[in-house]
């Protein structure tokens, strides 16, 4: 069983992908932080993000471990530097290299392999899994979502909201594998609600689609 969560950066997704696997049982992977660690990892080694020669490498030889919550590359926990603005931005620049994408595809769909999950981030209904039984695209205005963003993290709101813009740019108009909603994704605007109130819509979609059965189990 898959429950696929896609959106921009601050739509509530984690938050509720976690929520929604605690209950039903499922294991939660944010795939963003996937991309994160590549970044992390380009970063502390000088290499430019966008350097598609020197970042496939690094995703090829990464072993990523999601593990309740941690992120850790190679053993090493790297949970607190992932979240780092920085990061975000290299995130975003290594997601749009279609070997780092191939890479990193490849890991998320083993994980479905062995168990049911609830897998967050910009193409898992559209390319993960296309065959998802349930998707829900998780949406918000940008100002919303950087209110949400600073609230978490911290930071200046004015220069978060114009890296939120950034990125959603980024992460919509890239070749390979633009954030866009799949067809037959539930579209969830969660700009009015609070974080109880997404979670409940969400785990609503998801007995919903259960019971009616809509699409097929990969
Ligand atoms: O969800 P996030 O903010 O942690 O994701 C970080 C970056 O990774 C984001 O800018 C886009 C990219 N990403 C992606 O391209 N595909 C995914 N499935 C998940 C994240």
């Amino acid at each position: 069983m898959i429950v696929a969560i896609d959106g921009p950066a601050g739509a509530g997704k984690s938050t509720v992908a976690r929520a929604v696997a605690e209950r039903m049982g499922f294991l939660h992977v944010d795939s963003g932080a996937m991309y994160r660690a590549v970044a992390l990892w380009a970063l502390e080694n000088g290499i430019d993000p966008s350097d598609a020669g020197k970042v496939i490498p690094l995703a090829e030889s990464a072993e990523i471990n999601l593990d309740g919550g941690r992120v850790l590359l190679n053993g090493r926990d790297i949970t607190a530097g992932v979240r780092r603005p920085e990061v975000s931005q290299a995130a975003s620049r290594v997601s749009a290299i279609p070997g780092v994408r191939r890479e990193l595809v490849r890991m998320q769909q083993e994980y479905a392999a062995v168990t049911s999950v609830v897998m967050e981030g910009r193409d898992i209904g559209t390319v993960v899994y296309p065959n998802a039984r349930v998707k829900v695209y998780l949406d918000a205005c940008p100002e919303v979502r950087a209110r949400r963003r600073v609230e978490e993290l911290g930071g200046d709101y004015t220069q978060v909201l114009q890296e939120i813009r950034e990125r959603d740019t980024r992460d919509e108009t890239r070749a390979d594998s633009p954030l866009r909603q799949a067809e037959d994704a539930v579209y969830l605007d969660t700009s009015d609600l609070d974080e109880a109130g997404v979670i409940l819509a969400v785990l609503r979609i998801v007995r919903e689609r259960i019971s009616s059965g809509t699409g097929v189990t990969s």
